[in-house]
This record gives C-alpha cells, sequence and structure tokens, in this order.
C-alpha cells in the first residue's frame, strides 16, 4: 500500500513538472576559456568561416579543417563546464529540462545535464564524409586519442571528417528541436547572438504567452517584446534565472 502511494506520489510530482528549453550559444561556454564566434576577438576572425566551417572549405581543404577542429578537441579536453552550465543542469531538480544547443562542445553534460540536443555536431565525435548521418560511421574520440591524421578514413572508406554541420549544409535535429520547443512552458535563451538560422529560427514555436528570458551580457536583437533579459553573463544570469524561476 505504502510503495503503491509512494509511486503515485513520483508520478504525480514527474506530471506536474513544467517542461523548460533552453537554447544555447557560444556565450555559454565563454567562460570556460572558449571564443565566441562573432564577438570582437571572436574566432570567425582568426579562422575564416568559408575555410574551416563550410561545405566548400571541407572540400576545398579537409586537412586544414580536420587540423583546425584538432586544435579545438584538445582545448575542450582541458577545459571545464562553468557555473552557468552547472545550474542549467541543477534546474532538472524543478523542471523538465531540455537543451537545444548550438556547440559542439560536451560542457552540458559533463555539467550534468541529461538531455542535451546538438545543433550543429559534436566535437568529440568524427563520421564519414560520404554518409555524414549514418551512425554506422560515426565515432567518438577519446581524449588520448583525439586527432584526425591526414587520409584517415572512416569504415566505409571515405575520409573520416569532423561530426559538425558545415555552413551549406542541413541541420537535422532542428524539427526534433522545434518539437521540443513547441512543448514549453518556459523558454530560456543564454549566449547567442541569434544570427544563424535555422537555430534562430526556434523562437517563432515558442507558444503565445509562455515566458521567455533571455540571458547576455550584450543586447540581442529579437524580434519580439515579451522578453525577460537578463543582462548578464551566462554564471551571473543562470544565477537570476534560477532565483526567478525557484522562487514561483
Ligand atoms: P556568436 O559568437 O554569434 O554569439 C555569441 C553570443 O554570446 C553574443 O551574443 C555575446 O554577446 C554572448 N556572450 C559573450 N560572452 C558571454 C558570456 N560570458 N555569457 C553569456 N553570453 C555571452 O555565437 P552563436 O550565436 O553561438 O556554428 O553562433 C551560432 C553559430 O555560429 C555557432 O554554432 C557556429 C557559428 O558559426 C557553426 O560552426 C556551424
Amino acid at each position: 500500500m505504502c510503495v503503491k502511494m509512494f509511486i503515485f506520489a513520483e508520478i504525480k510530482i514527474e506530471a506536474c513538472m513544467k517542461k523548460l528549453v533552453a537554447l544555447t550559444g557560444a556565450g555559454m561556454s565563454a567562460e570556460s576559456g572558449f571564443s565566441t564566434f562573432r564577438d570582437a576577438g571572436g574566432l570567425w576572425e582568426k579562422y575564416p568561416v568559408q575555410q574551416v566551417a563550410s561545405h566548400d572549405g571541407w572540400e576545398a581543404d579537409p586537412v586544414l579543417v580536420n587540423n583546425f577542429y584538432n586544435g579545438l578537441r584538445k582545448q575542450l579536453i582541458n577545459a571545464k563546464p562553468n557555473r552557468g552550465h552547472e545550474l542549467l543542469a541543477e534546474l532538472e531538480k524543478d523542471f523538465d529540462v531540455t537543451v537545444v544547443t548550438q556547440n559542439v562542445d560536451n560542457l552540458h553534460e559533463r555539467a550534468g545535464s541529461s538531455h542535451v540536443i546538438h545543433l550543429h555536431g559534436e566535437l568529440m565525435k568524427v563520421c564519414s564524409s560520404r554518409d555524414t548521418d549514418n551512425p554506422h560511421f560515426i565515432e567518438e574520440l577519446m581524449a588520448d586519442n583525439c586527432e584526425v591524421k591526414p587520409g584517415q578514413k572512416a569504415d566505409d572508406g571515405s575520409l573520416l571528417r569532423p561530426y559538425i554541420v558545415f555552413f551549406q549544409e542541413a541541420v537535422p535535429m532542428i524539427s526534433v528541436a522545434a518539437d521540443e520547443v513547441r512543448n514549453a512552458d518556459i523558454f530560456v535563451i543564454i549566449g547567442t547572438s541569434l544570427n544563424v538560422y535555422p537555430a534562430a529560427g526556434l523562437i517563432h514555436y515558442v507558444r503565445t504567452g509562455v515566458p521567455i528570458y533571455l540571458i547576455d551580457p550584450k543586447e540581442v536583437g529579437v524580434g519580439s517584446s515579451h522578453i525577460h533579459f537578463i543582462q548578464k553573463k551566462a554564471s551571473e544570469g543562470m544565477e537570476e534565472l534560477t532565483g526567478l524561476l525557484t522562487a514561483k
């Protein structure tokens, strides 16, 4: 009898949890030591985006592209999740949280977030260049062996490439992410300039009346007036958001 009541209580608590969806971008990982892309001194100032993050760039010089992501992987291995990542993971105690990230790092997972959708791929994975989304040819690299060597092949005989969605390529996870946003009771945007589509368009799937919070130290142009702006860095902004959400 007691056990049944306990199970019933657990199901009830789960059913009552509000669904929180967070869309994150490069600013989320800035305090972990990663450069953003479009800020002054950002990554695209040092490495032309066309060369290292476009499909044409990959076709033109796969060695250069693999070397670029080999370098980022080494940086990621030495990086740690920051307080912003941790606080977002901790929200799982009170909310049914889904993280939709444009980031290719694994810092949300390492901070404890259990449901992360990567829109732009994953840095620690590599895939076939002929059949990028075929799970048979996607491999996870280990910290002590995280480089792709020139000419290294995937199991289908094509060149091994980073499991990254390059510009000019489709974003296979966008419809899964849109479904999550459509069902959100709370939508949070953290550290993205909202310049890159289709990710930036996800805000249009938020249902009318659903609160939207936006954390960013700079003003971000969003075509909606119903947004609660928290003009702070990710860690401080997440402290403020946690206070606002858990006080209710
Ligand atoms: P951007 O570099 O365009 O924007 C980063 C945002 O983070 C800006 O709005 C900054 O103000 C903000 N920011 C900076 N420091 C911050 C901090 N400490 N805390 C919170 N926010 C901070 O990066 P994204 O919007 O993520 O795609 O860029 C989207 C995509 O463009 C990336 O996923 C990448 C890039 O090209 C691919 O490579 C496919």
